[in-house]
């Protein structure tokens, strides 16, 4: 495209080059605005601004649309397995049977921690959430692993790379073993990726655990929804934290931190609160009241979101997903019907119609983990665990971009003008 956007402002006039992606809106290239006009752009919380280019995840927000590397998350989720997902984040294209078998391969042997890192959750206490765990076990990697933080060196990106995605699990089981005061368990590599986690987590050194494969299908297609999100706020904390040149340990450490955020990746945790509070269906009216009243700060939690002005496509998958793991667990918990019918009510009200709120993809996943037997404070670990192929990726992306500077946003002062310091005897 050759366009340029025309700007009048300050008394000059201003031209500045537009940029089209293969998909979605064009951008306008705003780069050179200070040099030119002595002018910032204001947009707090990045409503309307591109922070980068990303091959990786395109989102719809209209239309409801997500797409990895091109292809539809509905397809993903139904054809595909986590590991092949993350293959295809990391490289660009689907691997073939032996890509993914060596893939899978090099995975399933960086799932172990150093030993130490056992020692260091015995400085948490047993009540620590998990999320703080995560953000601490995963920051000290950096601590552990000298011979993959040379951010320069592809081999070092690699290493660090599968080593992140292969030990969230790990750690996710570790944390919660340690909550409950029940021994960690060591991975065990003839399981699946997410087979393993299972038994990390509910296994028990006294006997065989078995992994229920209707369960093991779910939570993986749980991971694959939770995967990758554009550039959504814990995925900007990443590139922010590794446009410094910080490590790939502390960058994914930051981004757990801002996923921790209710507004965020909290939310999945908030949400199953809010249905177990909410209790039975005649108590809605009440709760969706309070989420329409502009003095009470409470909100649906599980509902709206920054992009999608439509249905979150995870969503749709998620609430499909809940009967098969109800169906394969004989679970028959009332909080999916508070949830149904709490979806039916908020879609068919005017605030809900006019504010484009749907159910986001934090509304039902809780009620399918909690089914699984995950404890509402692990969820927001779940997300982490699987939304560290996506960090991982969209890091790597940025890192390898020849034109990759570090992030320094400006801002528009509103503090006090320039003044004389006064001595305390003058004060
Ligand atoms: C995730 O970015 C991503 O991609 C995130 C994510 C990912 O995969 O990485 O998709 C994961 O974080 C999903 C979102 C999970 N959060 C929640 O479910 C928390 C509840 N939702 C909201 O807090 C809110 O919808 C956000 C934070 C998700 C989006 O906030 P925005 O885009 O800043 O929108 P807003 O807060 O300005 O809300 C617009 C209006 C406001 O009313 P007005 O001030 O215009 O009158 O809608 C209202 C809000 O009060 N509103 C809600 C609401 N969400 C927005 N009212 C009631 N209940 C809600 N849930």
């Amino acid at each position: 495209m050759g366009d340029t956007a025309k700007l009048t402002a300050g008394g000059g006039d201003y031209e500045f080059p537009m940029k089209s992606g293969t998909l979605g809106p064009d951008v306008v290239d705003i780069g050179k605005l200070y040099g030119k006009t002595g002018m910032f752009t204001y947009d707090p919380g990045f409503t309307s601004t591109a922070s980068c280019d990303s091959g990786l995840t395109f989102i719809d927000g209209e239309e409801g649309v997500l797409l990895h590397r091109g292809y539809p998350i509905g397809q993903l989720a139904e054809n595909s397995n986590f590991m092949e997902v993350s293959y295809l984040m990391l490289n660009g294209e689907l691997p073939s049977k032996d890509e993914l078998d060596n893939f899978e391969f090099t995975i399933t042997r960086h799932t172990m921690l150093h030993d130490q890192l056992r020692q260091f959750y015995q400085g948490f206490r047993r009540d620590a959430h998990p999320m703080a765990i995560m953000c601490g076990v995963v920051g000290a990697l950096s601590a552990f692993y000298h011979d993959s933080t040379d951010i320069s060196d592809p081999e070092h990106r690699k290493i660090s790379s599968h080593r992140l995605i292969a030990k969230m699990p790990t750690i996710a089981a570790m944390a919660y073993k340690y909550a409950i005061g029940q021994p960690f368990m060591q991975p065990d590599n003839s399981l699946s990726y997410t087979g393993n986690f299972l038994r990390m987590t509910f296994g028990v050194p006294a006997e065989q655990y078995e992994v229920v494969p209707e369960v093991e299908k779910a939570l993986d297609r749980i991971f694959i929804l939770h995967a990758d999100h554009e550039q959504n706020a814990s995925t900007s904390t990443v590139r922010l934290a590794g446009s410094s040149g910080a490590n790939p340990f502390a960058c994914i450490a930051a981004g757990i931190a801002c996923l921790w955020g209710p507004a965020h990746g909290g939310a999945n945790e908030a949400a199953l609160n809010m249905l177990r509070e909410i209790g039975t269906p005649d108590k809605i009216p009440e709760y969706i009241a309070r989420a329409k009243n502009k003095d009470d700060p409470f909100r649906l939690m599980g509902f709206g979101h920054r992009v999608y002005k439509n249905y979150d496509p995870r969503a749709t998958v998620m609430q499909k997903t809940v009967r098969e793991v109800f169906d394969a667990l004989k679970v028959n918990d009332p909080v999916f019907e508070v949830a149904l019918q709490l979806e039916e009510m908020a879609l068919n009200d005017d605030y809900f119609i006019e504010k484009k709120l749907f159910p986001n993809v934090d509304f039902y996943s809780g009620v399918i983990l909690s089914a699984i037997g995950f404890p509402t404070e692990m969820f927001t670990a779940l997300f982490a665990l699987a939304r560290t192929v996506g960090w991982v990726a969209q890091w790597n992306e940025m890192i390898s971009d020849p034109g990759q500077r570090i992030g320094r946003p400006r801002q528009l002062y509103t503090g006090p003008t320039t003044r004389d310091y006064v001595p305390i005897a003058q004060r």
